[in-house]
């Protein structure tokens, strides 16, 4: 399992994290990770996942993974495919990649007979607590309403931190990770303060002038 407190930077499909421009974000992140002796994980697009995963330290996720076995699924991928090629871990249930709970479910246990690490999104403390049955790696909490915003998380809804770290803890000790418009070293500090183990970060890095002063600024706020 990873070092803790973890920064996951989620490349999504902007612009700046795919084709080319996703291996040099990559490498960037990677070097600032090492430079800087912290935990940093990367979640690529499916179609960008190999010419990273060989350039990298980091652990290179996949934002999804459909729950379906091999067979006759047209535009998909799954687990095992993910495996196979090298991928680490995955985002399960993003807010922008909604799955049902017998999915959830069905990733998360394959995941674990598969050696990945799984990173479960949810929206809430209550939908975090259900989660938290289901026994991921990582609980990572987003208020779909502030994510891709200006507003972070720790400043907006610090309530929804504790609340979804309360709900995680009575079911099992899992740690939970916070994201939704992280864009500073502060937001990090408030996170961790409250009792998050890391965060979850998109724009504030990907879409950054300079991503390495963005990422660099995250991390000073883990310090
Ligand atoms: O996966 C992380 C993401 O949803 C947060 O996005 O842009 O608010 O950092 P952003």
């Amino acid at each position: 399992m990873w070092k803790l407190p973890v920064i996951i930077v989620n490349f999504k499909l902007y612009h700046s994290g795919s084709g080319e421009r996703a291996l040099n974000l990559a490498k960037s992140l990677d070097r600032v990770a090492e430079e800087r002796d912290v935990s940093i994980a990367i979640a690529v697009n499916p179609l960008d996942f190999s010419r990273i995963r060989d350039e990298v330290n980091i652990p290179v996720m996949l934002q999804h993974v459909d729950p379906v076995p091999h067979g006759a699924h047209t535009g998909r991928i799954n687990m095992e495919l993910a495996k196979e090629s090298g991928v680490e871990g995955l985002l399960i249930n993003h807010s922008e990649r909604r799955l049902t709970m017998a999915d959830i479910d069905y990733l998360v246990q394959r995941a674990r007979e598969l050696d990945m690490v799984s990173v479960v999104c949810t929206n809430n403390a209550r939908v975090s607590g259900a989660v938290a049955f289901l026994n991921p790696d990582f609980v990572a909490m987003e208020p779909p309403e502030l994510i891709g915003g200006e507003v972070s998380v720790s400043t907006a809804r610090p309530e929804a931190i504790v609340e979804t770290i309360d709900a995680v803890k009575s079911v099992r000790d899992i740690p939970v990770l916070v994201g939704a418009g992280i864009k500073n070293g502060n937001d990090v500090k408030k996170a961790i303060e409250l009792g998050a183990k890391g965060v979850l970060v998109a724009s504030g890095v990907v879409k950054a002038k300079d991503p390495e002063r963005a990422i660099n600024d995250l991390i000073d706020g883990m310090m």
